[in-house]
C-alpha cells in the first residue's frame, strides 16, 4: 500500500542536499556531541499528539546514522497506529508483537538492509493489549541483545497524551526527542506533555519543529534551487 504523504517522504529520504536533510544532520551531529559521555543508544521521538512528525523524524534521523556508517535498526513500537511499514513498503505481517507472544523468531522480524546499514522492524498483527506486551521483560531482553548487534536503535511509538506505551517503555529509551508541528501542535497539549515529561523525569535531549514552511525558511536563509 502506498503512503498518503510519500511525496514528503521521499523528498526528505532522496534529496541529501535538501534543507530538511541539513536539518537531520544537524540534529545528529548534535546528538553525538551531546552523547559523549554517556551514550544514547536507544533513541525515539515523542509528541503530545497524532501527525505532529514522530515517524517521519524519527526515521529520517535514523536514515543520517545510517548514511554516517552507524549500523542502525528501527523498531516500530506504535503499536496503537504502527505505520513503519508503510514508509518503506513492507510486509508488517511479522513484526516485534508476534516475536513477543513467541510466533516467530527473532531473525524473522528483521527486514535487513532497507537502506544500506539500516534494518527495520515492524509492529506486527495487532495484539488487545499493547501496554501489557510492551512492559514484558522479553522486550528488555531482546533490547539488551540487538544493542550489542547495532550502534543505534530507534524505536517509534505512539502519541505521548494519548496513551501510556511512552511512558512504559521509556524505561529502555536513552534519549528522546520532542516533535511538534506548526499544523497539528496545540500550546495547551505542549505545556501538559512538558509537565508530564518533567514529572517523569523523561530524557528529552532536543526538538524538531515539523511542517514549517520550506519556502518561508529558504527566503530566509537565502536558498536557491535546493
Ligand atoms: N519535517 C516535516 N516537514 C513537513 N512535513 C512533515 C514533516 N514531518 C512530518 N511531516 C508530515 O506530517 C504528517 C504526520 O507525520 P508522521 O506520520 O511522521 O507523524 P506522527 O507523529 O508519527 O503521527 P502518528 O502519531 O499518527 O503516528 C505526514 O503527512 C508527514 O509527511
Ligand atoms: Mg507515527
Amino acid at each position: 500500500m502506498k503512503r498518503k504523504n510519500s511525496v514528503v517522504s521521499r523528498e526528505i529520504y532522496e534529496d541529501t542536499t535538501s534543507i530538511l536533510f541539513e536539518s537531520f544532520q544537524r540534529l545528529q551531529v548534535n546528538l553525538e556531541y551531546a552523547s559523549i559521555d554517556s551514550k544514547y543508544q536507544v533513541i525515539s521521538c515523542i509528541s503530545s499528539t497524532k501527525g505532529e512528525g514522530k515517524t517521519t523524524s524519527l526515521l529520517n534521523l535514523a536514515y543520517v546514522y545510517s548514511l554516517k556508517g552507524f549500523k542502525v535498526l528501527v523498531i516500530d513500537l506504535d503499536l496503537r497506529a504502527p505505520n513503519v511499514h508503510h514508509f518503506f513498503n513492507i510486509d508488517n505481517s511479522n513484526g516485534i508483537t508476534d516475536y513477543l507472544v513467541g510466533k516467530v523468531s527473532e531473525e524473522e522480524i528483521i527486514h535487513k538492509n532497507i537502506k544500506e546499514n539500516y534494518d527495520v522492524i515492524t509492529a506486527g498483527n495487532r495484539v488487545p493489549f499493547p501496554a501489557k506486551v510492551l512492559e514484558s521483560n522479553k522486550i528488555i531482553e531482546f533490547l539488551e541483545k540487538l544493542k550489542k548487534n547495532y550502534d543505534y536503535i530507534f524505536v517509534d511509538t505512539s502519541p505521548f497524551l494519548l496513551f501510556a506505551d511512552t511512558l512504559i517503555i521509556s524505561k529502555f529509551i536513552d534519549a528522546f526527542i520532542f516533535v511538534t508541528s506548526v499544523n497539528v501542535s496545540k500550546k495547551n497539549e505542549i505545556k501538559e506533555a512538558t509537565k508530564l515529561i518533567k514529572s517523569n523525569n523523561l530524557n528529552v535531549v532536543g526538538s524538531i519543529v515539523c511542517q514549517v514552511p520550506l519556502t518561508k525558511r529558504q527566503n530566509k536563509y537565502g536558498y536557491n534551487g535546493y
